[in-house]
């Protein structure tokens, strides 16, 4: 699979990367999640269908992974995985995040499933945590959805911090992930915060799909100011694949011969400033049909179609609230 420098870091990186988000805990809130991971639920049964998934992933070349501090047990999935097949930091490169403490207790009818903090102190607590699951293995570390409201833009204690991991080698790469109607806001500020004379943030994961593209012209500037871009949501949650707007790309998936998953995929890809596009699968299914996006080519015609799908920022961050953990 075709490789990229992850902006001006020296992380080497596929064009489609896997995120463990659906799968290092038996809830999420992807449409069909209940029904992805039913009968799997327990830890044994979800680690292994996560090794199922990453030798799938591995199968077809992907070389980039996304793990967090709050995926459950997603780095410790991803740990075990590492070791059982021997896999070297020249196969796979590993982006986690910090800020969100997974509080769930493996119930799916958890009242709070996660809590954001992005302190120094939960910083140290979990970059602890991480060190002892995947010791020397985490190229990038993520503010897991920095927002202006979680303070984390003006925590120099913690912005710090983060800068010193890099200037040590603990991890090569700095970012930040986004998340909600101020994703422009967020990352307007984070692009000018500075440590040692440069950028302190070498990347960012972002939302961006056919339904929420309004961070398309920033994450192009962002790209062009040489920091990494990782699309993630790229179907909106499962949105694009199984929600109300699914048949009108579903009708251009047909007439491309495609899946709509893989024209959905396709369509971020397709972003010039896009270096890694997310697949979020849950099954091996789902991952080699996703993977198909790869080689699908967009016409204006389907550019066009998909484009009108666009709503309003406010309307898509409601809906994205609201969806429920299953
Ligand atoms: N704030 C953050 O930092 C943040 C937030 C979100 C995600 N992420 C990262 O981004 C990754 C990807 O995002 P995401 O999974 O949340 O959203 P996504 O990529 O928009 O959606 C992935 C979901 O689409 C559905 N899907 C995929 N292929 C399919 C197929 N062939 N047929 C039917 N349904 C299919 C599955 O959901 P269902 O089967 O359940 O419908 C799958 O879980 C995550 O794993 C995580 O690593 C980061």
């Amino acid at each position: 699979m075709e490789r990229r420098r992850l902006g001006r870091t020296t992380l080497s990186v596929t064009r489609l990367g896997l995120g463990l988000a659906a799968l290092g805990r038996p809830g999420y809130v992807n449409l069909g999640h209940g029904d992805d991971v039913r009968g799997s639920t327990d830890v044994v049964g979800l680690e292994r269908r996560t090794h199922a998934v990453l030798d799938a992933a591995l199968d077809v070349g992907i070389g980039y992974l996304d793990v967090a501090r709050s995926y459950g047990r997603a780095e410790a999935f991803l740990s075990s995985w590492l070791a059982a097949r021997d896999i070297g930091p020249e196969v796979v490169t590993v982006g986690t995040k910090w800020g969100y403490t997974y509080t769930a207790d493996w119930r799916v009818d958890a009242d709070v499933h996660e809590v954001k903090d992005h302190s120094l102190a939960t910083l140290r607590r979990q970059w602890a945590e991480t060190r002892a699951l995947l010791g020397g293995r985490v190229d990038l570390l993520q503010v897991h959805s920095a927002t202006v409201e979680s303070g984390i833009l003006e925590a120099d204690d913690a912005l710090d911090a983060l800068a010193a991991l890099r200037a040590s080698g603990d991890v090569r790469a700095v970012g930040l992930t986004l998340s909600g109607a101020g994703q422009a806001t967020t990352l307007q500020r984070a692009m000018v915060i500075e440590r040692d004379g440069h950028r302190l943030f070498d990347a960012v994961q972002a939302t961006w799909n056919a339904l929420e593209p309004s961070l398309g012209p920033l994450l192009r500037e962002a790209h062009a100011a040489g920091m990494g871009i990782i699309v993630k949501e790229a179907l909106a949650n499962g949105r694009l694949v199984r929600g109300p707007e699914a048949a009108a790309v579903a009708s251009e998936a047909q007439r491309l011969g495609t899946s709509p998953d893989a024209l959905a995929l396709g369509h971020a890809l397709a972003q010039p400033w896009a270096d890694v596009v997310l697949s979020g699968a849950a099954t091996v299914e789902q991952l080699r049909s996703n993977v198909d996006a790869l080689r699908v080519v967009l016409d204006e015609a389907a550019v066009a179609a998909l484009g009108a799908l666009a709503q309003p920022v406010d309307a898509y961050w409601r809906q994205r609230r609201a969806l429920a953990w299953t």
